[in-house]
């Protein structure tokens, strides 16, 4: 692991602290809410976040590239990309549920190089470098053993625009609850990945995400020696939007029940390149 690997670990991890501190005092107090879709929220929180974080980036990388959910892509040519969720969660942080956190991750050339998600409710800080492990506060981290879907925790989400084309979603839903132990949908998708890379669930699967929810986690899920895939097994682009992420032994099977999708999935608006 390269000093430089650290050093940009170390300021990952002082933005998502300040964000997670932002939050803790702002949670339950009145703070704004706005509509960005029919059910898509975002408050003064989320914006502020992100401000705080891109500030503290920038102070110590001015000419890395940021790309972040509330201030979209900032930034040159730099082969080193922040991709920023400053509040992954926010329909629950606007209810009062506490499971939210903020989510930085660093590619360096199209790898994922450093992940932080931080959860200021719980303190709970998951961290991973390349090569170097996944962490939880000062605990090293592993998938879980689990090896057959009726022993196993599932989780997944649903994406905004669920309406305009429900029928997948609810198809896919509809197979695993019916053979997993059990299925939960907590949703915010950052913390979702750091709880299959601590085994706490034991595969994890949703359609419709966005690159800032998926980089961090998903460099935190492969380092604590999970796998992830897009639906047809193929290795996961952040660009995409379909999302599959499991302790490894579960993979196979998953993408077993996933197979008669797909072509739903092709036919769909979540198709890309
Ligand atoms: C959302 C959450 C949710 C997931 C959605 C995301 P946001 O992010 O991660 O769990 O199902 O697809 O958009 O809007 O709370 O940052
Ligand atoms: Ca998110
Ligand atoms: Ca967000």
């Amino acid at each position: 692991m390269c000093n430089q690997a650290r050093r940009y670990l170390e300021v990952a991890r002082l933005a998502a602290l300040q964000a997670g501190e932002l939050i803790r005092r702002r949670a339950g107090t009145a703070f704004r809410v706005d509509l960005k879709g029919r059910i898509d929220l975002v408050t003064e929180v989320d914006t502020a976040c992100e401000e705080r974080i891109r500030r503290t980036l920038l102070e110590a990388f001015p000419d890395h590239r940021i790309l972040g959910e509330e201030g979209g892509q900032t930034g040159g040519s730099h082969p080193c990309r922040w991709l920023i969720d400053p509040l992954d969660g926010t329909t629950n942080f606007a209810q009062g549920y506490p499971f939210y956190a903020v989510s930085i991750g660093l590619e360096i050339a199209g790898e994922m190089v450093v992940g932080v998600v931080h959860d200021p409710t719980r303190q709970e800080t998951f961290q991973a470098i390349r090569g170097g492990g996944a962490w939880l506060n000062d605990q090293s981290i592993r998938v879980s053993p689990s090896q057959s879907l009726e022993e196993s925790l599932l989780v997944t989400g649903f994406p905004y625009d669920l309406r305009s084309g429900p029928e997948l979603h609810l198809d896919l839903f509809r197979d695993f609850v019916l053979e997993a132990r059990g299925v939960r949908r907590d949703g915010a998708a950052a913390l979702d990945l750091c709880y299959v890379a601590c085994g706490r669930f034991d595969a994890y699967w949703e359609l419709g995400l966005s690159p800032w929810d998926m980089a961090a986690g998903s460099l935190i899920v492969r380092e604590a020696g999970g796998e992830l895939s897009d639906f047809e097994g193929r290795p996961l682009r952040l660009e995409g939007r379909d999302l599959l992420a499991s302790n490894g032994r579960l993979h196979p099977v998953m993408l077993e029940r996933i197979r008669p999708h797909l072509p739903a999935l092709h036919a769909s608006r979540y198709r890309t390149g």
